[in-house]
């Protein structure tokens, strides 16, 4: 074989070597079937989710990819278009804000992507097919509930906080809560210390999106613990003696619970106070274990990861996923799997998180 001729079959193995490892490079690192995107990493929340996909995953026969959005609308377009250029068939996603997704869920649809909206609705667009949930009316209402049953006497001091005003679960949260506070205002037990729209609204129970939307504005935390702690220091120093001493707070999760119990109890004329949280987060369980936050409503992530897996494998296999009820999104009913939530507080730490091997018990002090 002439030296030419062995420099050209050289050459072209070469060709035909880099040629099979980009391909299979591109295999693994290009193609993926089922794109994941979460609002942010600065939230505890939505890291545990993040870990849950993760361990689920594990077990699962399609390429997966999970992104952050970093509480920008304009990132989440960018994720959802880095991963449609990487193929997927499926798009789970929490949105940063419900209304403002539409158009990253609409690029998704117009390639023929299944959308799945996971724990947010995502609103006034119908580029949705799925809603995998918790019962966010029912995380208010349990809120709610355990603040009515550890009230006595009558114009109890009530400071209320809210989610973001662009999360459709922040007013699916305060409504339910308010259906059961309402009653409770209205008949004198509570009387509402930070709210002059909640105070103009004491008499219905029965608020329109709009008159939701009046209060939250003015009560919103932005899911922000920063915005939070301040709020609650402005609130106080407001404040007259008569909505001091023992008081009730109605906080919508654990990160904004925590910074608002840190300023109540910072304050010399609050002798105690009750405070509501959400998500069970670790920070929150030793809070309660301490006594520092009274309640948080545990919702068991691993089963929205579950759900949420479950209907990207059918869709993938071909299958039409089983929903159990649907969301009016403002443009469609959008068919969806909800999920119960479990009410944690001090007495059940152990039972519903540690002996459901949520979390272990060394990862906490003082648990009896
Ligand atoms: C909500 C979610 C909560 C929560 C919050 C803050 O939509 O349902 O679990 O923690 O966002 O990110």
């Amino acid at each position: 074989m002439t030296k030419k001729l062995k420099g050209l079959t050289f050459l072209v193995l070469m060709m035909l070597f880099v040629l099979v490892v980009t391909a299979c490079s591109f295999g693994k690192s290009g193609k993926v079937e089922v794109g994941i995107v979460l609002p942010t990493k600065d939230e505890p929340r939505w890291v545990q989710d993040e870990q849950r996909f993760k361990d689920a995953l594990k077990k699962s026969k399609y390429s997966t990819e999970i992104l952050f959005s970093q509480g920008s609308s304009a990132k989440e377009k960018e994720n959802v278009e880095a991963l449609l250029n990487k193929g997927i068939k499926v798009l789970i996603i929490t949105p940063h804000d419900g209304a403002a997704a539409a158009s990253a869920v609409e690029a998704a649809k117009k390639e023929g992507v299944t959308v799945i909206a996971y724990d947010r609705l995502i609103t006034d667009t119908d580029a949705v097919d799925y809603y995998v949930t918790f019962d966010s009316l029912a995380v208010g209402a349990a809120q709610a509930q355990y603040l009515v049953d550890n009230a006595k006497g009558s114009d109890v001091p009530l400071y209320l906080y809210a989610g973001a005003a662009s999360d459709n679960n922040a007013f699916l949260f305060f409504e339910g809560a308010w259906k059961v506070l309402q009653p409770k205002i209205a008949d004198g037990t509570f009387k509402i210390a930070n709210s002059s729209e909640a105070e103009k609204l004491k008499d219905s129970v029965d608020l329109s999106r709009e008159q939701l939307g009046k209060i939250i504005g003015q009560i919103t935390t932005n899911w922000d613990a920063n915005e939070a702690k301040n709020k609650a220091q402005t609130h106080l120093t407001a404040a007259g003696k008569e909505l001091k001493g023992n008081v009730f707070i109605l906080a919508p999760n654990d990160g904004t619970a925590r910074s608002i119990a840190d300023v109540f109890a910072s304050d010399s004329a609050i002798s105690s106070y009750f405070v509501t949280g959400q998500d069970a987060e670790k920070a929150s369980i030793q809070y309660i274990i301490d006594g520092k936050q009274s309640m948080t409503v545990f919702k068991d992530v691993r089963t929205l990861v579950k759900d949420a897996m479950g209907m990207a494998v059918d869709i993938l296999d071909g299958k039409t996923p089983d929903t159990t009820g649907s969301y009016d999104n403002g443009s469609i009913e959008v068919k969806a799997k909800q999920t119960n939530v479990i009410v944690v507080n001090k007495g059940n730490v152990k039972k519903e998180l540690i002996d459901s091997e949520y979390y272990k018990a060394d990862e906490f002090t003082g648990l009896k």
